[in-house]
C-alpha cells in the first residue's frame, strides 16, 4: 500500500515530475525502426511522457526526434515535407535538421543569418535492436545504450513488436514482474478432463521446453516463494514453486531500470521474452515486446506464432493496437471461462492487459493489500522511488554507469530446494545476476 502522494510520485512522468525526470535520464524506445521505413518518408507523431514529438528519417537515413510544433508560429510539423536532410514546415518554409538546427528561414532577410539562432527542441536518437530510442534528459549527460541481449544478437535471432495499453505504465510493468499471477491469469485447463492443457499449443512458444509438468506445478502452488537479488542493472525476481519433495521450480524474471522486464518462463534453449514500458501519458503506454534466442535464429514457426501474438507479444492491428483490447472487453468468452481458463480471454498478453487495465487508468495503491507473493513489486517500487528521490537530491542513478551489465537473461529451472537464489542463478545462467555479456565482448574482440 502506498500513500496517495507516493502513488502520484510513482506514476506521474510528465517533464518536471520526479519519476519523469528519472525516466528521462535513460534511453527509452519511442518507435519501432520499421515505423519509419524509408529515407525522406512521412514523419510520425509520437507522444512520450506527455511530450508531443515528431520523428522523421532524413535523406541519409538518420532519425530525428523533435518538437511537433514549429517555433515560428506553431504549425504542426507533421504536415511538413521531409527533404534534403531536414523537415520543412509547410506554413512559411522554416526547415530543421535531425539535431533541431534551423537550416532555412525563407521569411527572414537573407543577410541576417537569423536561422543560425533558431533551434527546435530535439533529442538524441539511436537505433538499437530494431527500435528507435530517444534520450530526453539533460544535454551532456547522455549514457550508453543499455546492452539488452535482444539487441546484441543478430537480427535473425529476434522478433520485435509493440502494443498499445490503456493504463499507467507502472501497473503494466508491475504485472510483468509478478510471477505469482500465472496460476490464475494464464493457466489453461480442461475442466471436464481435469487436465492442464498442452502449453505448447496455448502458451509461450511453439517449441518451448516448458512442459505440462511445469504448468502443473504452477497450478498446484499459487503461493510461490519470492526471492530478490539486486544487481547493477536492476533486480532479479524469482518465484519458486514446489516441484517435488527435493526440488523447486524457479521462474526467474528480470527488472532492468527503469522500464524493462524479462519474462520468467524460458527453459534453457528457449527464446526469451522481454518488454519495455514507455509512458505515453499517465493513463496510457506503449509496451515494446520482443523475443530473442541467444543460440539460434528464430524459426519461421516462431515468427509466424509471434506475428499473431504469443507470450507477451500481443495480436495487434496495423497500428499496434491489440485486436482484443479494453474497448471490446478483450473478447472475453464466459463459456471458455467455465471450461478452459480462469479469464476466458485468449492470449497471455491480452490476459495481462485485461487485468492491468482493470486496475483503473492509474491503479489506486492506497487501497491495496500486499502479501508475500507481492515481494517483487515492493522491491521494484522501493528501488525506483528511492532512485528518483536520490536524483531529486542530485545523485544520478547508479545504473547509468552500468549499461553494459544489462546483458542478462531470465528463465526457469528446477533445482534442489536447498540452493539459495545466487546459487540457482549460477547453475542456470553461470552468473549470480544472470549476466551473459562477456560472451559478446569476447566475440567483438
Ligand atoms: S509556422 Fe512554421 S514556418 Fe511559420
Ligand atoms: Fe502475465
Amino acid at each position: 500500500m502506498l500513500r496517495a502522494e507516493d502513488n502520484r510520485f510513482l506514476t506521474q512522468s510528465d517533464a518536471g515530475t520526479p519519476m519523469g525526470d528519472l525516466l528521462r535520464r535513460f534511453w527509452l524506445p519511442v518507435l519501432l525502426s520499421k515505423e519509419l521505413p524509408e529515407a525522406d518518408g512521412p514523419p510520425k507523431k509520437i507522444v512520450v511522457m506527455g511530450e508531443e514529438l515528431l520523428a522523421f528519417r532524413d535523406t541519409r537515413g538518420v532519425v530525428g526526434v523533435i518538437d511537433q510544433y514549429c517555433p515560428h508560429r506553431g504549425a504542426n510539423l507533421w504536415l511538413g515535407r521531409v527533404e534534403e536532410c531536414g523537415i520543412r514546415c509547410v506554413y512559411h518554409g522554416w526547415k530543421f535538421d535531425t539535431d533541431g538546427q534551423c537550416m532555412d528561414m525563407p521569411t527572414s532577410y537573407p543577410d541576417l543569418s537569423a536561422k543560425d539562432l533558431i533551434r527546435i527542441k530535439s533529442y538524441p536518437v539511436r537505433e538499437w535492436g530494431e527500435m528507435i530510442w530517444a534520450y530526453m534528459g539533460p544535454a551532456g549527460e547522455v549514457p550508453e545504450l543499455p546492452a539488452l541481449e535482444m539487441a546484441l544478437v543478430p537480427a535473425s535471432h529476434r522478433f520485435v513488436s509493440k502494443k498499445w495499453q490503456d493504463c499507467n505504465w507502472v501497473q503494466a510493468l508491475e504485472g510483468s514482474i509478478d510471477t505469482a499471477h500465472f496460476t490464475f491469469a494464464h493457466l489453461a485447463f480442461d475442466k471436464d478432463e481435469d487436465e492442464i492443457l498442452d502449453i505448447k499449443k496455448h502458451f509461450i512458444n511453439p517449441i518451448s521446453r516448458v512442459s505440462t509438468d511445469h504448468m502443473r506445478w504452477i497450478a498446484q502452488d499459487p503461493r510461490p516463494v519470492i526471492k530478490i537479488n539486486p544487481h547493477e542493472a536492476g533486480l532479479t525476481i524469482a518465484g519458486g514453486r514446489i516441484a517435488s519433495d527435493d526440488n523447486i521450480y524457479w521462474r526467474i524474471a528480470q527488472f532492468l531500470m527503469p522500464v524493462h522486464s524479462y519474462a520468467p518462463s524460458a527453459m534453457p534453449g528457449d527464446s526469451i521474452f522481454g518488454q519495455s514500458f514507455v509512458p505515453v501519458t499517465d493513463t496510457s503506454c506503449w509496451i515494446y515486446t520482443y523475443a530473442w534466442n541467444p543460440e539460434r535464429p528464430l524459426t519461421s514457426a516462431e515468427r509466424e506464432a509471434y506475428s499473431h501474438g504469443h507470450g507477451v507479444i500481443a495480436d495487434v492491428d496495423e497500428n499496434y493496437v491489440p485486436l482484443r483490447n479494453k474497448s471490446n472487453d478483450y473478447l472475453i468468452d464466459r463459456k471458455l471461462q467455465k471450461t478452459k481458463s480462469y479469464t476466458g480471454i485468449k492470449g497471455v498478453s491480452e490476459q495481462d492487459a485485461a487485468v492491468q487495465d482493470s486496475q483503473g487508468p492509474i491503479a489506486d495503491r492506497t487501497r491495496e493489500h500486499l502479501g508475500p507473493t507481492d515481494l517483487g513489486i515492493m522491491h521494484f517500487r522501493k528501488l525506483i522511488m528511492e532512485t528518483a528521490r536520490e536524483l531529486l537530491e542530485g545523485t544520478a542513478p547508479p545504473h547509468l554507469a552500468h549499461q553494459a551489465r544489462y546483458a542478462v537473461r531470465s528463465g526457469g529451472c528446477v533445482t534442489h530446494k536447498e540452493k539459495d537464489l545466487p546459487a540457482v542463478m549460477i547453475e542456470r545462467f553461470g552468473d549470480p545476476a544472470g549476466y551473459v555479456g562477456q560472451q559478446y565482448i569476447a566475440a567483438a574482440e
